[in-house]
């Protein structure tokens, strides 16, 4: 969730040789001012006391998520990007308000997705304000993350539901929760964060990739002795197909630890991520994938949002490396911003229920959210926005 300033300092300056910003400043500053435009609209629509994360496709109501939920903190996340962008104190207020309703989940023993739920919200809520309430919200919320690791394992546990299927789930999104970690080290002086974070990368990077870089999604390892049971998925098509959305999760997440730690390990395996991703034979020509790379078809679902995580994690991945693989990187991420900004997939200001993208796939097995809009999707979507900015204003 960092904003770029940081995540993209160790890149070499951007010149025309190594890849010219092909999106402008008017394209940028259009797609955020509508942001904000339409996000107030959604502001009319939230009752007090919820957070947002879909609309029901049938009556068009808001869905609202509960604050345990992994997608509980991206409405006020989006917002306090949004409030960042344009200054508006109204924005800021509004996070505000809604970070009250997450605060209670720094003390959840019971999952993984603190980071997703804190991290984003109050990290960038922190960032923002300076508030030292929050550091503390989330210090808390970091210990009771780390208190899922298992050091015979090297991981930490995602799940502790489905137990009569798998003993100890490990699933590709549980990378982007180590970005919190990392930070609680930085801030509280403390290394044993950063060291589960490294552990944990490890981990995956040894068990969850296949020999073309796609990754699984869960792997269930044996608590007691640390081995693999079971390479398996859960929102995937099968367990050998790579989810769209799982390897948008791996390449952010090996992306963000190289900026982390400086281990070339996880810069070498955003690489072989991004790779896979970018020569995939089912990739539409839009570049906005199919919810898994194993299935095609016009009436197949998108997922908005493994694209969106896509493009802010190419933009920063083209600030680590050199030449015409930055240009690469920049392409894609341009190709992605510039048909997610189009009417194909930005909601007119008004409708989407007050959400900006349309057409994301939460969990086509389980016939959940399919072709909707979702509030990661919008967030993931300003952050490359705002990542963009922050490329053109260098
Ligand atoms: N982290 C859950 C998902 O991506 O659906």
């Amino acid at each position: 969730m960092l904003g770029l300033g940081l995540a993209l300092a160790m890149g070499a300056p951007l010149n025309a040789q190594q890849g010219r910003l092909a999106l402008t400043d008017a394209f940028v500053s259009k797609n955020l001012n509508d942001a904000v435009e339409q996000y107030r609209t959604l502001i009319e629509k939230v009752p007090e006391g919820v957070l947002p994360r879909t609309i029901d496709k049938a009556t068009g109501n808001l869905v609202t998520a509960k604050s345990n939920s992994w997608i509980s903190g991206f409405y006020p996340s989006t917002l306090l990007y949004l409030y960042e962008y344009s200054q508006e104190a109204d924005l800021l207020l509004e996070a505000e308000k809604r970070l009250q309703l997450l605060e209670k989940e720094k003390d959840n023993k019971r999952t993984h997705d603190l980071g997703f739920m804190l991290y984003c919200s109050f990290g960038n809520a922190l960032r923002l304000t300076g508030n030292k309430d929050y550091e503390s919200v989330l210090l808390t919320g970091a210990e009771s993350l780390a208190s899922r690791f298992n050091p015979t394992v090297g991981s930490i546990r995602s799940w502790d539901h489905n137990g009569d299927k798998w003993k100890f789930p490990v699933i590709i999104d549980n990378m982007m929760n180590l970005e919190f970690l990392n930070w609680a080290s930085r801030v509280s002086g403390n290394p044993k964060y950063i060291d589960i974070s490294k552990k944990h990368a490890n981990t995956t990077l040894k068990n969850h990739f296949r020999a073309d870089n796609s990754s699984y999604h869960v792997i269930d390892y044996d608590p007691e002795t640390g081995a693999v049971r079971n390479k398996h998925t859960h929102q995937g098509a099968d367990h050998e197909s790579a989810w769209a959305r799982g390897q948008a999760w791996g390449l952010y997440g090996y992306t963000m630890m190289y900026r982390d730690t400086q281990d070339k390990a996880y810069l070498n395996q955003a690489r072989k991520i991004a790779a896979f991703m970018l020569n995939q034979p089912n990739l539409p020509e839009d570049g906005i994938p199919y919810w898994d790379y194993s299935v095609s078809g016009p009436d197949v679902p998108r997922d908005a949002s493994a694209a969106a995580i896509t493009a802010s994690a190419l933009l920063e991945l083209s600030g680590m490396v050199k030449g015409k693989e930055r240009k690469r990187y920049l392409r894609a991420a341009e190709h992605i911003l510039t048909s997610l900004s189009s009417p194909a997939y930005k909601a007119d200001i008004g409708t989407n229920g007050g959400f900006l993208l349309m057409h994301s796939t939460g969990h086509f097995p389980g016939n959940s959210e399919i072709d909707v809009p979702l509030s990661y999707a919008d967030y993931y979507y300003v952050e490359a926005l705002m990542r963009y900015r922050d490329l053109l204003a260098r």
